[in-house]
């Protein structure tokens, strides 16, 4: 079984081919993240251009490195939500296309689940019941999986996404668009201690609240312009980790849950990375981060999520399917 899946939602064209249930022959992801960052976030017209243009060369790329020719592919997939809908209907359309012309079936997938099906292609050995934690530039989500299909979301960001957070204070200190990367090593170097900063939200519901974070900054360095620009990533992200590892663990405490999977950029983070660990291992879960290329936007986690609920769920959508920019797991 080869499946064929295809990711345009934000700024990331990728496509991948897989092979079964977890082998991915091929994960091409192309970031158009350096177009973007003189404009210092994704301006939604430039992506859906560059899409079609690089569209065609990377899924001739992740053909190539599968060894695998279009008609061989058994199954067709694309995200068809949530994200920019112009990026959207970029990677459906194609996705579509491909289908028909080959009239093999096509699934359409949330781009949330598949964030989530980067953990099933990775540890097959943990599987649910689980809790998920989704942190990337465009979500902040917390997903109970009771099993894969079924998921009951618990809470969500109410403005900024921790990426964006991460990434608009980057942008107060100077760095390029995104900026996750960049804090993480610089705060290396500063004190998590410098500047005192909320936490929102830490001991009420299940929803994340970031963007005070990014306001209290800016007034902070209004006040102290001379602010060492460590000190200040060593700040936010202890502020942005704290909440984020505990309100993550309190959750898997309540819901007596003891696996923990954290998917999407910001599970790069090695400060979030290493608090979890600590944490988790007190309360004697564990939490588990896929690697770093499935973390961020690819393909292979939307073709595994595609394969699963056409083979295991009988899911089969038809060539109407319309993108939802607003779409919910
Ligand atoms: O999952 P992703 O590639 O794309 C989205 O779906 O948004 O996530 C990108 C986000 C960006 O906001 C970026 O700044 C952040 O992940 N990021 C990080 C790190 N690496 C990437 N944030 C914190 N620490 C990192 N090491
Ligand atoms: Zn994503």
């Amino acid at each position: 079984m080869l499946t064929l899946g295809i990711e345009t939602s934000c700024d990331e064209t990728a496509v991948a081919v897989l092979r079964g249930e977890r082998e991915i022959l091929s994960s091409v992801v192309y970031s158009q993240a350096e177009l973007h960052s003189k404009y210092g976030g994704v301006v939604p017209e430039i992506a859906s251009r560059d899409h079609l243009r690089k569209l065609p060369f990377v899924l001739k790329e992740a053909l190539e490195r599968a060894g695998v020719e279009l008609s061989e592919l058994d199954l067709i997939s694309a995200t068809y939500g949530p994200g920019l809908v112009g990026p959207l209907l970029v990677g459906l359309s194609a996705a579509k296309a491909i289908a028909y012309a080959l009239g093999r079936p096509f699934v359409g997938v949330n781009h949330l689940e598949g964030h989530i099906f980067a953990h099933y292609l990775e540890f097959p050995e943990a599987p649910p019941p689980l809790l998920a934690l989704i942190v990337s530039g465009g979500h902040t989500e917390l997903v109970y999986v009771e099993r894969y299909g079924s998921y009951r979301p618990l809470g969500r960001t109410r403005d900024d996404a921790a990426g964006e957070a991460f990434d608009k204070v980057g942008k107060l200190i100077g760095i390029a668009y995104p900026a996750g990367a960049e804090i993480d090593k610089l705060a290396k170097e500063g004190d998590p201690e410098a500047i005192p900063l909320p936490r929102p939200m830490l001991d009420s519901g299940y929803d994340f609240s970031f963007a005070g974070l990014k306001t209290a900054m800016v007034y902070y360095l209004r006040e102290h312009p001379g602010a060492r620009r460590e000190d200040v990533a060593a700040s936010f992200q202890r502020a942005v980790v704290e909440v984020l590892v505990r309100k993550t663990l309190i959750t898997a405490r309540k819901l007596k849950v003891r696996r923990i999977a954290v998917v999407g950029g910001v599970a790069a983070n090695s400060e979030l990375r290493a608090r979890f660990r600590e944490e988790a291992r007190a309360l004697g879960a564990e939490v588990y981060f896929p690697s770093l290329n499935l973390c961020t936007d690819n393909a292979a986690m939307i073709a595994a999520a595609a394969r699963f609920r056409y083979e295991e769920l009988g899911q089969r959508d038809e060539l109407l399917l319309a993108p939802e920019p607003s779409l919910r797991i």
